[in-house]
């Protein structure tokens, strides 16, 4: 699913981001630790607050982002950086996602598709850690209220049920300084189909009837 609006989407995003003060609701060092000596993929950067924190954790260190400006604004301090432009696309693989106050900016008709993203861009039994904000008074005055850039808080139960229909097994929530909800979750392992069962071959070919091999 391309995403819609997305220049200007991003922009008022990026005129939002700066006025995260740095400390606010960052995700808890229990947390990160999960994120340990992994190859870790960053959606939605903004301006970069964790970074540092999850580089001297982890073995690769990747962004991505619907806004080319954050993009670039990483080539730096990222491994690579990658441009989303649409939730089908695969841009690597990683052991763990993190998602940091970004879901409320994705809309109601792309959130299957955005975890579906998260899904394909796992190894298996990789781990997602996401925050869903759950209090917009907190907002109250901001430009985040009545944006018409269809910013929604999630009840999340609704997240836990969305996430389950993609195929993830959550792990862990709780609720942060009772404005967001934290959530852990591993892709479930694939579940291998059985082979059919081998059919006897009792046709005549070429009118000889098949001789069992001697050897096996
Ligand atoms: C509120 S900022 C959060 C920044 C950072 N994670 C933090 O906690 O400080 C939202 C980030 O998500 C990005 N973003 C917005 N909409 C997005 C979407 N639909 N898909 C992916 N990223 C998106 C923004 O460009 C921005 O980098």
């Amino acid at each position: 699913m391309k995403i819609s609006r997305q220049d200007e989407r991003s922009r008022f995003w990026r005129d939002t981001v700066g006025k995260i003060p740095h400390d606010y609701n960052r995700i808890p060092l229990k947390y990160l630790r999960c994120l340990n000596a992994r190859d870790v993929l960053e959606i939605g950067p903004g301006n970069g607050r964790h970074t540092q924190d999850i580089k001297k954790q982890c073995k690769g260190y990747d962004v991505a982002d619907i806004d080319q400006k954050i993009v670039s604004d990483f080539a730096d301090k990222a491994d690579n950086g990658h441009l989303i432009t649409d939730y089908a696309s695969a841009v690597g693989k990683y052991d763990a996602i993190l998602a940091w106050f970004v879901l409320h900016h994705i809309t109601s008709g792309e959130l299957g598709d955005f975890l579906a993203f998260l899904k394909i861009n796992l190894r298996p039994g990789g781990e997602i850690v996401i925050n869903t904000p759950c209090d917009y008074r907190i907002y109250q005055g901001d430009a985040i209220k009545d944006d018409g850039m269809h910013t929604t808080e999630r009840e999340l139960a609704d997240v836990i049920e969305a996430l389950r229909d993609v195929g993830f097994d959550v792990t862990d929530e709780m609720a942060q300084s009772g404005d967001s909800y934290i959530i852990c979750a591993r892709l479930k392992p694939a579940v291998s189909k059985p082979l059919p069962a081998t059919r006897k071959i009792t046709k005549k070919l070429d009118g000889k009837t098949p001789r069992p091999n001697p050897e096996v």
